[in-house]
């Protein structure tokens, strides 16, 4: 739920009119920010979870609508066993701990992607944090887990072919796992790769990307400033020419 007034967001350095509604976040470079201390990855994993609390919350409080986070990609699958495990163990515990917080922020976590390859604790930590804030009105938090651009896609076509409706784009769009959050207007990626790796294709047709060295463990609240500035001062065409009003 939107805390700050248009002065309190122009404090931070921010235009209040130019903040995007939804925003999608490729959390990468937990690993290498461990391996750069010395550390197991999975420190890096850890502090990764610890990062994201800023970050939602900064969002909640200047307005954002929409966050989506890439924690877990179909692709993910491939890593070892191990780290998949230490993964779902942090899942667990982040919603554990952070549920009431989100809750009483208004938050409204939805999970994207196919929840039912996880094991029943992973599963049902996920449900009970959907179930608990499916009503809230505030920022729409979607956490992508087992998620991929391309299954999502299939999915929505075959949804649409179930229903007997004509496969268009609004039909398609109205069947993505994201249909209520609608398109991307910003992309993040941290950690230095500059690749969309199967995030959200549909959705950042016409995205503003904002890549960052910055790993994610260290991506805070001034990082996400400087990433909301880059995007307000960018030209948004949309495929037409520049009008009078944009900057
Ligand atoms: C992103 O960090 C988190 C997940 C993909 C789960 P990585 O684990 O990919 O970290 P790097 O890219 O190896 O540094
Ligand atoms: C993308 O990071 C997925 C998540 C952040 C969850 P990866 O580390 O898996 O991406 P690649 O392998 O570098 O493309
Ligand atoms: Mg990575």
């Amino acid at each position: 739920m939107r805390k700050y007034t248009d002065s309190e967001i122009r404090a931070f350095g921010l235009n209040p009119e130019r903040i995007p509604k939804h925003i999608a976040i490729v959390m990468d470079g937990n690993g290498r920010w461990a391996t750069d201390r010395g550390l197991p990855r999975a420190a890096g994993h850890r502090a990764g979870v610890n990062a994201l609390r800023e970050i939602i919350r900064f969002c909640s409080d200047i307005g954002v609508e929409s966050l989506t986070l890439y924690a877990f990609s179909t692709e993910n699958r491939r890593r070892p066993k191990e780290e998949i495990g230490i993964l779902c163990g942090l899942l667990i515990e982040y919603f554990n701990r952070e549920i009431d917080e989100l809750h009483a922020n208004a938050v409204r976590i939805k999970s994207i992607g196919d929840l039912s390859w996880f094991p029943p604790a992973v599963r049902e930590a996920v449900q009970n944090a959907m179930t608990k804030t499916a009503e809230n009105a505030g920022l729409k938090l979607n956490i992508a887990l087992n998620y991929g651009g391309r299954a999502e896609l299939v999915h929505a076509a075959r949804l649409a072919l179930e229903h007997g409706e004509p496969l268009d784009e609004g039909t398609l769009s109205k069947y993505l796992d994201t249909a209520d959050s609608g398109d991307v207007d910003l992309m993040i990626r941290t950690g230095g790769e500059l690749r969309v790796s199967n995030f959200l294709l549909w959705q950042i047709a016409y995205a503003e990307l904002y890549f960052t060295d910055t790993k994610w463990p260290d991506f805070t609240r001034e990082e996400l400033i400087k990433a909301l500035n880059d995007f307000a001062g960018r030209e948004r065409r949309f495929g037409g020419l520049k009008t009078d009003g944009a900057k």
